[in-house]
């Protein structure tokens, strides 16, 4: 399989679909070689010298993303929580075994939608990212309600970047060793109900519910996980250290949970690079779920009272292009961020976004963006979602 081609948004290439198969298909084949638990399958992440745990300093930014946060912390990312889409793109493989093309669409969107077009902050606008808003300030955009333990901004009075321990603690004190993913797939049904029920500004919107709020949970198995077997172990200690959750006493009953100080667990195992985490695989996640609870990614919003949800369609989204029976078949999912994507930038950093990918290529050897044969949009009508409170006034 080749993954050098370049990159351009066209449609020509080899179609990333039969790229996304084959790859899918690798995953499922790959043999567990360490099934029996005896050796760590995965690849130990320093936490010492140079990657040492510090808590940000005053001025340093941190914000809703846990995974971004404990890389900062432990010197991945710039400590200032302000980085290119070069250095999220490395961080992210160094310290989580995240897959070149996942985490450039992660940081892409990020840069174009939160940042400058060169750097973005994990936390609140900065200086130097210049007009960008930061992770904080891209409420419905990037960041979503029902995320898995973050609380949704109109519930927690505009505060939609710290943990909640009402989300947290029932869900941890579940269980006393390990979480089984099927738990956390199951857990997202929860949220989304809660939200329904409870927030009148409750929105799903592309991309920052299907792709981001969604991959809260996904992540936290597919990633977070201690990799000493293929399939990974995701346990208390692993929760806590990576939500920055801090025990007050020897049981671990008593918690305390500190903004900011997201932590690499210390003996902890990533994904091994013969199975980063690819874009493909993450599909393969979302579908999965998606099985399991039919009719969870719905895009609209409550109408300012509760339980008042309105679906938009993703036909009329997308002109005709998309539906949502066919919107999980093949790689369509992909297609339709990428579009989202170039649809939601401004006209004049399109030539920016493709430098930029290109730029990645050079380093990280991405598949072409034409490979995804993706249909053209023609129009992304993102005003359906103007008729919403939560889209449209405080709430945004
Ligand atoms: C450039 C890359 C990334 C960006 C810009 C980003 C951004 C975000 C944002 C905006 C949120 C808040 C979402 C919400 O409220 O639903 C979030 C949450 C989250 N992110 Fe990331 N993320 C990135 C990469 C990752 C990676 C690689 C992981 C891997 C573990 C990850 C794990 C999570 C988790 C688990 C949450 C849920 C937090 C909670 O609800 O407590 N993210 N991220
Ligand atoms: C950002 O720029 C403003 C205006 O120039 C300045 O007052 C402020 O100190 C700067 N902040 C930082 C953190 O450098
Ligand atoms: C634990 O999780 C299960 C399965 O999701 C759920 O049915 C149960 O109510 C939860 N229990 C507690 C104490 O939260
Ligand atoms: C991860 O798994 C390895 C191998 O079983 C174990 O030695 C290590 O303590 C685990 N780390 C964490 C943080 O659970």
């Amino acid at each position: 399989m080749t993954f050098k081609m370049r990159a351009c948004i066209a449609l020509s290439g080899i179609t990333f679909l039969s790229l996304v198969a084959a790859q899918a298909q690798d995953y499922q084949q790959k043999a567990p070689p360490y099934s029996d638990g005896t050796r760590p399958y995965g690849e130990r992440v320093q936490t010492d010298g140079k990657y040492k745990f510090k808590p940000p300093k005053k001025g340093d930014q941190r914000g809703p993303c846990p995974a971004l946060n404990a890389l900062a912390n432990h010197g991945y990312l710039p400590r200032s929580g302000v980085g290119t889409v070069y250095d999220f793109v490395w961080a992210m493989k160094a310290g989580l075994g995240v897959a070149p093309d996942l985490g450039s669409f992660l940081a892409l969107y990020g840069v174009f939608v939160t940042g400058n077009g060169i750097k973005f902050s994990i936390g609140g606008p900065t200086n130097e990212t210049g007009h960008g808003s930061g992770l904080i300030y891209s409420h419905n955009i990037y960041e979503s309600d029902a995320s898995i333990f973050r609380g949704d901004k109109y519930l927690y009075h505009g505060d939609n970047y710290h943990l909640q321990m009402f989300n947290f603690g029932p869900f941890y004190k579940n269980r006393t060793r390990d979480y089984p993913k099927d738990l956390i797939i199951d857990f997202r049904l929860a949220r989304i109900t809660h939200s329904l029920f409870y927030n009148p500004y409750f929105c799903c919107m592309p991309i920052a519910c299907d792709l981001v709020a969604a991959g809260n949970y996904i992540f936290t198995y597919s990633l977070f996980a201690n990799f000493t077997y293929p399939e990974g172990v995701v346990t208390r200690q692993v929760l806590r250290y990576f939500y920055s959750v801090y025990p007050l006493d020897s049981d671990g009953d008593d918690l305390e949970y500190k903004p900011g100080w997201e932590r690499f667990p210390s003996n902890w195992y990533k994904r091994p690079s013969s199975d980063e985490y690819t874009f493909a695989a993450f599909l393969l996640d979302v579908i999965d779920n998606a099985k399991r609870h039919p009719g969870v990614v719905k895009f609209g919003c409550n109408a300012g009272k509760v339980n008042s949800f309105v679906g938009i369609d993703v036909g009329y989204l997308t002109g005709g292009l998309f539906n949502a029976a066919t919107l999980l078949e093949g790689n369509n999912l992909i297609c339709f961020w990428y579009q989202i994507l170039q649809a939601v930038i401004p006209h004049g950093a399109r030539s920016q976004l493709l430098d930029v990918y290109a730029e990645l290529d050079k380093t990280f050897r991405l598949p072409a963006i034409s490979g995804l044969g993706c249909p053209q949009l023609t129009k992304y009508d993102k005003s359906l979602f103007d008729q919403f409170p939560g889209y449209a006034e405080q709430y945004k």
